[in-house]
């Protein structure tokens, strides 16, 4: 393999800047060639695009954001636009492709490999909810941002005795919420992947402070409902004094952790001699302390759960 292409696509993350980094660095101790595709699939199909070498991401994996630039692009979910991409990359005779994305690129991505592009996924999301992955990259920095949020919301819900809800995000699913929600003491932790009844949560707040608690903590997850509706419900019904915060895009930036950058670099190098070895339309994953390889089809087309075992030790947790 004489030339790769590295992307990335989606929702942005801290830690893509330390992945395209370590591609590129990899990739020239193969002697490989290595362009960097600007603003996700919008710019594979306006084949904008740009040679790197080891100084083009220099001073770089410190950085949240990507320095490629990412976007969602509509243009690419047809298989016009995806077929003007591998024809852009296939006439700059780019053989192989790194494409670091959440779900919706990784899907991209499978799309290419139909069309003769030999690509390998990295899952970068703060989601955390790509099958095949004990963890995404970003998702350890977007915890500890929430993380951050829910310890100074703690002070000042502590000096009104007040119920607190935070409103974290994750799409669909409930990782950053229970992770930030179990390590930032929450009483209680709503997620998508659990069900839960408003009066349910009344009760339990109105209990906890006949047991002598003085303030809650509510961790919702996006994929939950509206913690803003909540709030709401909850002080109608219950009188007790409620306040939201929905901490947003706040969680999307910021220098990623030593975890995330560890991270990236990792999957991005067994990326990179996956493809030199001649393995493509897999996605790196990282289980039990090691990279491995897993298809690329079952990455985007299994289900990743939220783990029971943290959810039961966050309830027991919050008595
Ligand atoms: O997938 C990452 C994510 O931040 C989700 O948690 C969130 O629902 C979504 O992207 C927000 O998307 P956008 O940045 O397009 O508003």
């Amino acid at each position: 393999m004489k030339k790769i292409a590295v992307i990335t696509s989606g929702g942005d993350c801290p830690g893509m800047n330390a992945a395209i980094r370590a591609v590129v660095r990899v990739a020239l101790t193969y002697g490989i060639e290595v362009w960097g595709i600007r603003n996700g699939y919008a710019g594979m199909i306006a084949d904008d695009m740009t040679k790197l070498d080891s100084r083009s991401v220099g001073d770089i994996i410190q950085k949240g954001g990507t320095f490629l630039g990412t976007a969602r692009s509509e243009e690419f979910r047809t298989l016009k636009g995806q077929q003007k991409a591998a024809d852009n990359l296939q006439a700059h005779g780019i053989e192989g492709l790194v494409v670091i994305g959440g779900d919706g690129s990784l899907t991209g991505a499978k799309q290419l490999s139909g069309l003769g592009i030999k690509i390998i996924g990295l899952p970068g999301t703060i989601d955390n909810d790509i099958w095949g992955t004990d963890y995404t990259i970003g998702f350890d920095t977007a915890v500890n941002t929430a993380l951050d949020a829910i310890n100074k919301l703690r002070d000042t819900a502590s000096a009104h005795g007040r119920v607190m809800l935070v409103e974290v995000m994750g799409r669909a699913c409930g990782w950053i919420a229970l992770t930030a929600g179990l390590a930032g003491g929450a009483e209680i932790i709503l997620v998508p992947e659990q069900p839960f009844s408003s009066d349910n949560i009344c009760k339990k707040l109105v209990e906890s402070r006949s047991k002598g608690k003085k303030y809650s903590i509510i961790v919702v997850a996006e994929g939950a409902g509206s913690a803003m509706e909540l709030g709401k419900y909850i002080s109608a019904k219950t009188g007790l004094e409620t306040r939201v915060s929905v901490i947003g895009h706040i969680q999307r930036g910021g220098a990623p952790t030593v975890a995330d950058r560890l991270l990236a670099s990792r999957l991005a190098e067994r990326a990179v001699r996956a493809l030199v070895e001649g393995r493509s339309d897999i996605m790196i994953g990282y289980k039990n302390n090691q990279c491995v390889e897993v298809p690329i089809t079952d990455a985007v087309g299994k289900k990743k759960d939220i783990d029971p075992e943290l959810y039961r030790l966050a309830d027991v947790l919050s008595q």
